[in-house]
């Protein structure tokens, strides 16, 4: 396959102050949905879309991850004596290859697109996939897989697209559509949160994306953007203005937010129901649960 993209980068450098005090000490991106880590489903999700190298974007306070993807013997051996296979097998998952992931320190918090511009020594001449792991996606088929498809066909620069409600639309990146082709579209603007009422559609930018390298170069002009950091949404939109091809992708699937509380819970709720092993009883208590708030608002009226 042409335009194969083997390497994504995962910056994961934030504070989580959303969620003080329970990342004082952990990785936000150690927090879990049911009991699976959200840097996990980002993982599995590139693995699927058949990436080998792993390229992490840390700051100071990250090395609970490094430990997480590190390879467990004493743990491995307990479960083996027990002979739980299963969960052998779930923990053998989140062990990485040596050289198959590498750690690159954010000195200064600088922004996404400082972020990426990180790890360029690691991506050199390649295009590669960048993944934010506060964005969960559930689907059928994986995302960036949709995207990676996408790529080979075309070559050019792909983002996630999806469209927030017109409220929201100044939290993100945002696109300026051209024209759309099935679930392609081809942008001619992009903007990072622009002030409400100057937004180009409320079409969002989601945190998957297949970048050439290009982009890299863009990110070395070292640009400020909105909220005085370098904004991965500027080098793309310095890639339109160049005449450089660049898409967005109506993926298929669901996103969560997983950076803001109200869409973590969202999301535990619903990988919760999506389990075999938890759907009855969790349902019947979210049952219970709607039905009593329903009773309470009857009362209130
Ligand atoms: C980042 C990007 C923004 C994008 C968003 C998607 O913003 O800068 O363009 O729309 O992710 O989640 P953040 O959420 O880090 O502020």
């Amino acid at each position: 396959m042409k335009n194969k993209v083997l390497k994504a980068i995962f910056p994961v450098a934030g504070l989580g102050t959303r969620f003080l005090p329970a990342t004082k000490s952990i990785p936000k991106e150690i927090l879990s949905l049911v009991d699976k880590p959200l840097i996990q489903y980002a993982i599995d999700e590139a693995r699927d879309a058949g990436i080998k190298e792993f390229i992490f974007v840390t700051s100071r306070g990250k090395g609970a991850l490094e430990d997480y993807f590190d390879g467990a013997p004493q743990l491995e051996l307990a479960l083996r004596r027990q002979n739980k296979m299963e969960l052998l097998k779930i923990l053998r998952k989140t062990t990485m290859e040596s050289g198959e992931i590498a750690y690159i320190r954010q000195r200064d918090p600088k922004g996404l697109g400082h972020a990426v511009w990180c790890a360029r020594r690691l991506i050199g001449n390649e295009p590669f996939a960048v993944l934010l792991p506060d964005d969960v996606i559930a689907g059928d088929a994986p995302c960036l897989q949709q995207m990676t498809e996408a790529f080979a066909e075309t070559g050019g620069n792909i983002i996630a697209a999806m469209e927030v409600p017109p409220a929201q639309a100044s939290s993100y990146g945002l696109m300026d559509v051209a024209s759309a082709k099935g679930p392609l579209l081809t942008l001619k603007g992009m903007v990072e949160k622009p002030e409400s009422g100057s937004a180009p559609s409320n079409i969002a930018a989601i945190g998957r994306y297949i970048l050439t390298p290009q982009i890299m170069k863009n990110l070395n002009q070292k640009m400020i953007g909105a909220g005085g950091e370098i904004q991965l949404t500027d080098a793309i939109a310095a890639e339109i203005s160049r005449g450089g091809a660049v898409y967005g992708y109506k993926f298929s699937g669901t996103r969560y937010d997983c950076g803001s509380k109200a869409g973590f819970l969202k999301a535990t709720v619903a990988f919760g129901l999506a389990r075999e092993d938890l759907r009855d009883e969790f349902g019947a208590f979210l049952d219970e649960v709607a039905a009593e708030r329903q009773k309470q608002q009857d009362i209130a009226v």
